[in-house]
């Protein structure tokens, strides 16, 4: 499918591919290691091959059929890409790797029992390059493999492997069990696990919550509306290519709002009590069609992913809540994008403002920005308009069709882009300079909703809102966020006093609130803030924080609160807010 070869895999073109892989598993809670772990791979066809490892200890590559050891190397470790195993493929194509992780395992969050009220805890995050870390892989979103996972685990906790399928459970001598199934093919950071002390609740016969005790009822009740959502979905696209689209609620140290795995995972700060924050779902059940159906052959074509899910959780939103409220969500990822571009400017990086350019030497998680969002979702919008709805819609089911199951590169995508809303839709849109060029093109799609004339009317003048009450939650964290910054201490004060802002349950509301505040140089809520960084790991709360404290004067307190901190949070976290920390300095 792909023309070049994946610059962040040492697979390449002409190796023997991957088509399955069984996975066997146990999490070390002690140790902090999958201590025991086999991964099997079936190959397309014998001869030379590679994987990609990051910090493995490898310890057997093995013929699968016969018992025999197989010669292999291990390359040297590189900064972005880790080690390279290089093996030849026997007869059978079948072939064993038994091997341990390490503390280096970027892509895995360990959780003693204390941190995890009770029981030990412990989950992967493969995308975008960590599944290297704690599977050998051919790592690259180019190569797609079924997968059948068993995972062991003390018999009080649960074993996940984000699978469509559950096989079942077997007890035995105090250990649990459980297999998994991925009976379609699947990019490799998609491969992931979570074990813990989890209950379950259904929500349909095709949709179930996992998560803690304490909060799975809750979660139960906040994501119910994903039925609507998958109906609204499956009418706009087709049937969802999964069967079942299930949920796990992760510590709030999860790194990201959602992550769309077989099994969705999710923060817990969705949990805001009244399905106001919800629309994570959509977005994240959109990818079972956009990104693990068709997926991006390689990082620089994140933008395909990303964008045609954020178009469609917005299509989804609109069938389900209405045209008024999915366009205030717009409103806000593009305020998001647009502190990225700015903040790509004055890093001297502008030119990650465009949706495909050459991001071969860096890893692809230190560029993350909501360029790979935002503006692909409105080069689609800008398609939608011109070519007319119906032919759009048709076109994303040829879409759905021709590359479901497979993997496209940019190139392939903007061939098919030409191909079937023709040359004129093509050149009208200019194309080539949203996907190629930096900025934001002048004949974007506009985004309106008197929903967001009502936040701007207050916002643009720093005034404070009206009366409380009548707003919906995106509308506060719209009007928080388009306050003219810095606002005055004073005037966040008021905000707190009056609306109570600093305690808000709707977590994107309170910390939108934080920012400000930190910002303002506010230092009454010093406190909630610390509070919040020790509580929440996800990257999109913790990067803006510590900047604001920063650019407030406050650094000492910023390096005081990352330091405890950052014990608990995941690696990408953690140098992420290094990275804040390197580039304020
Ligand atoms: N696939 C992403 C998360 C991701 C991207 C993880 C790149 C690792 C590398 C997920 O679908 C996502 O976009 N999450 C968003 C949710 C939001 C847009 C509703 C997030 O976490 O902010
Ligand atoms: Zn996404």
């Amino acid at each position: 499918m792909m023309i070049g070869n994946d610059p962040h895999s040492c697979f390449r073109r002409g190796h023997a591919r991957t088509t399955h892989i069984q996975w066997t598993i146990e999490p070390d809670f002690g140790a902090q290691t999958l201590g025991n772990a086999t991964a099997i791979h079936t190959f397309d066809k014998r001869g030379m091959t590679a994987l990609d490892t990051w910090m493995l200890d490898i310890c057997r590559v093995f013929d699968a059929n016969t018992g025999d050891p197989i010669s292999y190397t291990l390359g040297k470790h590189h900064p972005v890409k880790g080690s390279m195993l290089s093996f030849v493929v026997p007869v059978g194509k079948v072939v064993g790797i038994e091997y341990k992780t390490t503390s280096g395992a970027k892509g895995l969050q360990w959780f003693t029992p204390e941190q995890a009220g009770g029981m030990p805890f412990a989950y992967a995050q493969g995308e975008a390059i960590s599944a290297r870390s704690y599977i050998p892989c051919q790592d690259t979103p180019s190569v797609k493999a079924r997968l059948d996972g068993d995972i062991t685990v003390p018999e009080a906790l649960c074993g996940l492997i984000a699978a469509p399928v559950h096989n079942g459970r077997v007890v035995e001598n105090g250990k649990a069990r459980e297999s998994w199934s991925v009976p379609y093919p699947i990019p490799s950071y998609l491969i992931v696990f979570a074990a813990g002390d989890l209950a379950s609740r259904d929500i349909s016969p095709t949709m179930r919550v996992w998560g803690h005790l304490d909060i799975v009822d809750a979660a139960a009740y906040e994501f119910a509306p994903m039925t609507d959502f998958m109906k609204a979905g499956e009418a706009l696209y087709g049937p969802y290519p999964y069967g079942r689209c299930d949920i796990l609620v992760l510590p709030p140290m999860f790194p990201y709002g959602g992550m769309e795995n077989l099994i969705i995972f999710v923060t817990p700060a969705l949990l805001a009590g009244d399905r106001s924050s919800v629309g994570t779902i959509a977005h994240e059940m959109a990818h079972g069609w956009y990104g693990n159906h068709v997926t991006n052959a390689d990082w620089q074509s994140f933008f395909i992913n990303e964008g045609f899910t954020v178009a469609a959780e917005n299509e989804i939103m609109e069938a389900v809540m209405g045209r008024d409220h999915a366009q205030l969500g717009l409103r806000l990822l593009q305020l998001e994008f647009e502190d990225d571009c700015e903040r790509f400017k004055r890093e001297g990086r502008y030119y990650l403002t465009a949706l495909c350019s050459d991001i071969s030497k860096l890893n692809p998680d230190s560029i993350f920005s909501r360029v790979s969002y935002f503006k692909s979702c409105q080069l689609l919008r800008l398609l939608k308009n011109l070519g007319g709805e119906e032919r759009y819609n048709q076109i994303l089911r040829t879409y759905i069709d021709r590359f479901g199951y497979g993997s496209i590169s940019t190139a392939e995508l903007l061939a098919f882009i030409r191909e079937e809303f023709g040359d004129e839709v093509y050149e009208t849109a200019r194309v080539d300079e949203w996907v190629y060029k930096p900025g934001y093109p002048d004949n974007a799609p506009a985004i309106s909703s008197p929903l967001i004339d009502e936040v701007e009317a207050f916002a643009r003048k720093g005034e404070l809102p009206p009366s409380q009450g009548n707003w919906v939650m995106p509308q506060w964290q719209l009007y928080l966020e388009m306050l003219p910054r810095p606002v005055t201490a004073d005037f966040a004060a008021e905000l707190d006093r009056t609306f109570g802002l600093s305690n808000f349950k709707n977590v994107e509301v309170r910390w939108s609130f934080l920012v400000l505040a930190a910002r303002a140089g506010y230092g009454a809520v010093l406190p909630e803030t610390e509070e919040f960084l020790y509580a929440f790991g996800r990257m999109k709360y913790a990067k803006p924080l510590y900047e604001a404290l920063i650019l407030s004067g406050r650094r000492d307190v910023a390096e005081r609160i990352f330091a405890k901190a950052r014990l608990a949070y995941h690696p990408v976290t953690a140098s992420t807010v290094e990275e804040v920390f390197a580039r304020t300095a």
